[in-house]
């Protein structure tokens, strides 16, 4: 027995070599972790539960028959994050480049059928060179089985991507369909085709970081929704991230303790709103004033910066949180703030997840890049997204609240289940200036004509009360009281229940 024990252990040992040390040490010596020590940060102490430690892979060509190291470049399991289970998969770039072969898409698929059956998240950390090369298109097949499941699990389970080397190729469509993406600055990168195909098809010079790197998916594509330093802060950022998620869609997120009064009284809310209705200010000071505090988990922070989204406490509990930031584009909507709200909206209400939106909004950003841009679909998937979630939806218009974007964001037309405003808000089709030059177009010539319509139109409009007097706005609050108001709103929703018509599915504009 105490040999057949040794021979296990010796297994064992091989399995967590991987590609040798020489592979570690050159990891490592690219400022990266390895794929067990990722899982090891990634997990609670002691948590982590392997699966197919053993599976090697099952080619025979190139002379791959000679080399069949254990786990086959990637380790899965299951394990916990703060007492809660999440399955994980981690791509080993120390064996064959962490490639994915039919075995190594086996193992992936394994884990994922096991999430989606017992309703927990998966959490897959990527660094591999793609399809394995020797295998042809049975990778090709193993990676659509894995696509087949990030399918069927979206919006049943979370599913989040760590990208913590090479993603590229057709491979970039797995995390592409996960809810969140994250990437580590300087060692992960992301394209279809890489920089040398680029220079063949279209003659440009670009770098793989350029091409693909972090910076360029947080900023500029949005394929990634947030960029850090190492392995260890990504990892601990997802850790963060899964504590405020549910762990499936029947599931509720956890409840945190918290020592912040519901009841907080903020009075420098009372002076947030610049006395000029065309003065900037911080939403986030807002956002932050109102949550638990320093509960506040923003979710692509670094691109379209004119809508701020994320998560936050309210006594403890998790809520999805839109808003407009005036300090950037003056807070219009456009195409880049509606894909990114609209999409966030939708991953709220899919899990659950109650949403409040914060307002102060001019309108969509006019112009012609936006049009022949499509702003129009774009636009309409934010519209869309809230006026199918059924989740609570509590809605506060601090100052702008115009034209259709009044309407898009969470207003009472959309289901909108408390909406309030404060006292500085203005509502309506569109600016003073912009609505008098309109309707008063033939007194364009006397500028004290036009003044005097102006003011009466700012008189009647910039106000919430004619508003408040349909009845489209619940209550006009005082700014100080927003955190009582909001949280009480919340609890009082607490066993709100509403569902959409029977449909296969449905036809969001795309
Ligand atoms: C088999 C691979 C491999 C692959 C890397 N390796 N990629 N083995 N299949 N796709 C092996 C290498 O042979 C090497 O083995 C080890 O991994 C490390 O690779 P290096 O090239 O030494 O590392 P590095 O210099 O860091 O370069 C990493 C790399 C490069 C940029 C990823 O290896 C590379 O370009 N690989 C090919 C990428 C690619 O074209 N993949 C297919 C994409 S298309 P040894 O034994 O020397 O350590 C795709 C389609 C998916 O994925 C479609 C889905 C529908």
């Amino acid at each position: 027995m105490k040999d057949i024990l040794q021979e296990l252990e010796d297994r064992r040992h091989e399995a967590r070599l991987g590609g040798g040390q020489r592979r570690i040490d050159a990891q490592h010596g690219r400022g990266k972790l390895t794929a067990r020590e990722r899982i090891e940060l990634l997990l609670d102490d002691d948590s982590f539960e392997e699966f197919d430690m053993f599976v090697a892979h099952r080619c025979t060509d190139f002379g791959m028959d000679e080399q069949r190291p254990y786990g086959d470049g990637v380790i899965t399991g299951w394990g916990t994050i703060n007492g809660r289970m999440v399955y994980v998969f981690s791509q080993d770039f120390t064996v064959f480049g962490g490639s994915l072969s039919e075995t190594h898409a086996q193992k992936i698929c394994k884990i994922m059928d096991m999430a989606v059956q017992n309703g927990a998240p998966v959490i897959g950390l990527n660094d591999s060179g793609g399809a394995r090369i020797q295998e042809g298109v049975a990778s090709l097949a193993g990676y659509a089985e894995v696509f087949q499941r990030n399918i069927m699990a979206s919006g049943v389970v979370p599913q989040i991507s760590v990208i913590m080397g090479p993603c590229a190729g057709g491979a970039v469509y797995s995390p592409a369909m996960t809810d969140f993406i994250f990437m580590v600055k300087d060692t992960s990168y992301m394209f279809v085709t890489g920089p040398d195909v680029v220079k063949t098809v279209t003659n440009e010079v670009v770098s793989a970081e350029e091409l693909g790197g972090a910076s360029t998916h947080t900023r500029k594509s949005s394929v990634a929704d947030a960029a850090f330093e190492n392995d260890v802060e990504a990892l601990a950022e997802v850790r963060r991230l899964i504590d405020l998620l549910p762990l499936n869609n029947r599931d509720k997120a956890p409840i945190r303790p918290f020592f912040d009064d519901p009841g907080r009284i903020e009075p420098s809310l009372d002076t947030l709103i610049p006395s000029n209705a065309n003065t900037p200010y911080d939403m986030k000071e807002l956002i932050e004033k109102v949550a638990d505090e320093g509960s506040f988990y923003e979710i692509q922070a670094e691109f379209a910066k004119n809508i701020i989204t994320g998560f936050i406490r309210l006594e403890g509990r998790t809520i999805g949180v839109v808003a407009n930031q005036p300090m950037v584009l003056a807070g219009c909507l456009d195409i880049d703030s509606a894909r990114k709200a609209g999409r966030f909206v939708r991953f709220c209400d899919a899990f659950e997840i109650p949403i409040l939106t914060f307002v102060d909004v001019p309108g969509f950003l006019p112009g012609t890049g936006q049009e022949h841009g499509g702003v129009i679909k774009h636009g309409a998937k934010l519209l869309y997204a809230y006026g199918e979630a059924t989740v609570p939806k509590v809605t506060v218009i601090t100052r702008k609240a115009y034209g259709g974007a009044y309407v898009v964001m969470a207003s009472k037309h959309l289901r909108g289940d408390f909406n309030y405003a404060w006292p500085t808000a203005e509502i309506a089709v569109m600016g003073a200036k912009g609505a008098t030059e309109i309707i008063h177009r033939a007194d364009l010539g006397d500028p004290e004509k036009i003044a005097q319509h102006t003011a009466s139109y700012e008189e009647r409009f910039a106000n919430p009360f004619v508003t408040a007097e349909r009845g489209f706005i619940d209550e006009v609050i005082q700014p100080r009281s927003t955190r009582k108001r909001v949280c009480r709103a919340f609890a009082s929703l607490r066993n709100k229940k509403l569902s959409n018509p029977w449909k296969k599915h449905d036809n969001i504009p795309l």
